[in-house]
């Protein structure tokens, strides 16, 4: 089966051809950020716009990339949530409109599983029969949970974070600091060279005292947003923390509390015993820091660590291709979805 995908769901414009496996044969995506970096986020309006005019050449990219033609498509995948509803409506309306065209099937992807599901798609990744129950941090610039992996499938949400994501952190504490949008990758670049402990953040222990609802454990549970409060304080207090040699240090600081925060969650997760491996996705899972330091946790823990890799971390088809290839295997794939409505939680 020859499975063509697309996703629009934040503000990136992608597409994917994948055969069963899954063998992704290739992944386009346009990247909308030079048009939101003005306005320091995403601005929903720019961005569906951004996804009509686009969408159309980077399908065309996606099917030229994997030599094939319309002809040789047998399915198509869209991203039906959660994310932003009129970036999710040209997606599904392309997506229904080539069903139309090309009468095959169509199957809806939440994004969550695909981001969880893109550790599975490297051709050198590990079996999930092997690998799960698989702890797997998903980071992204919406959403921070942690995801106790059974199978493909089979999900239960450990913790998640009772404010800000963690990428949205990055990205306030980026926009305070000067450094413009996206903050992830703004931090980390003005993060090198600087001393992670030159100043002390919280590491977001609020979330401890709370009470999340459903079977979630307090302890596994994130909170951003003394974080941030406490970066506009400092600033607020001494604006030269954002200038020159400073800066680094700041930069530095904020980044590794952030990816503490994110650490000690997991660590704790990870004593569970039936744990066999750990994972990271989603686009904060491209932080070096980060990736180091569950790389730590997992050596000390005497298990396996498996990434994305860093193209399936931040949005993209291919995920879409693999999360509907992989649903369609289970007989679990959601087909001719009619509801485009954000899909909540994983
Ligand atoms: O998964 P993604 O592309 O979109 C969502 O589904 O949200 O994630 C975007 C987020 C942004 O917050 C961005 O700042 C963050 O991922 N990000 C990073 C890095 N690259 C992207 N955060 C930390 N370090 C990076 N290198
Ligand atoms: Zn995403």
């Amino acid at each position: 089966m020859r499975m063509l995908a697309i996703e629009t769901s934040c503000d990136e414009t992608a597409a994917s051809v994948a055969a069963t496996g899954p063998r992704i044969l290739s992944s386009a995506v346009y990247s909308q950020i030079d048009r939101h970096r003005p306005y320091g986020g995403v601005v929903p309006e720019i961005a569906s716009r951004d996804h009509l005019r686009k969408l159309p050449s980077i399908l065309e990219q996606a099917l030229r990339d994997a030599d094939c033609g319309w002809g040789d498509i047998d399915a198509l995948a869209v991203t039906r949530g959660p994310g932003l509803a009129s970036s999710l409506l040209v997606g599904l309306s392309a997506a229904w409109g080539l069903k139309l065209r090309l009468g095959v099937p169509l199957y809806g992807v939440n994004h969550l599983e695909a981001h969880l599901l893109s550790t599975f798609l490297p051709e050198n990744a590990p079996d999930p029969e092997e690998a799960c129950p698989m702890l797997t941090l998903l980071v992204s610039g919406g959403h921070t949970a942690l995801v106790r992996v059974d199978g493909p499938g089979a999900y239960r949400v450990l913790g998640r974070t009772l404010d800000d994501a963690a990428g949205e952190a990055l990205d306030k504490g980026a926009t305070l600091m000067g450094l413009g949008y996206p903050g992830g990758p703004a931090i980390e670049r003005a993060a090198r060279g600087g001393d992670p402990h030159a100043l002390a953040f919280p590491l977001g222990r609020g979330g401890e005292r709370s009470q999340p609802s459903g079977s979630l454990d307090p302890r596994l549970c994130f909170s951003f947003s003394g974080l941030k409060t406490s970066l506009l304080y400092r600033l607020r207090d001494d604006p030269g923390l954002a200038r020159g040699d400073a800066l680094k240090d700041l930069a530095a600081s904020y980044e590794y509390a952030v990816c503490e925060a994110l650490a000690l969650r997991v660590e704790r997760a990870c004593r569970e015993p039936s744990i066999r491996s750990l994972a990271c996705s989603g686009g904060v899972a491209r932080n070096r820091r980060l990736r180091a330091r569950l790389e730590q946790i997992a050596a000390e823990a005497g298990r396996p660590v498996c990434h994305a890799p860093p193209e399936y971390c931040t949005d993209n088809a291919a995920m879409i291709a693999g999360a509907a290839l992989s649903g369609i295997e289970r007989d679990a794939a959601v087909r001719d979805p009619q509801d485009i409505d954000p899909v909540l939680g994983v």
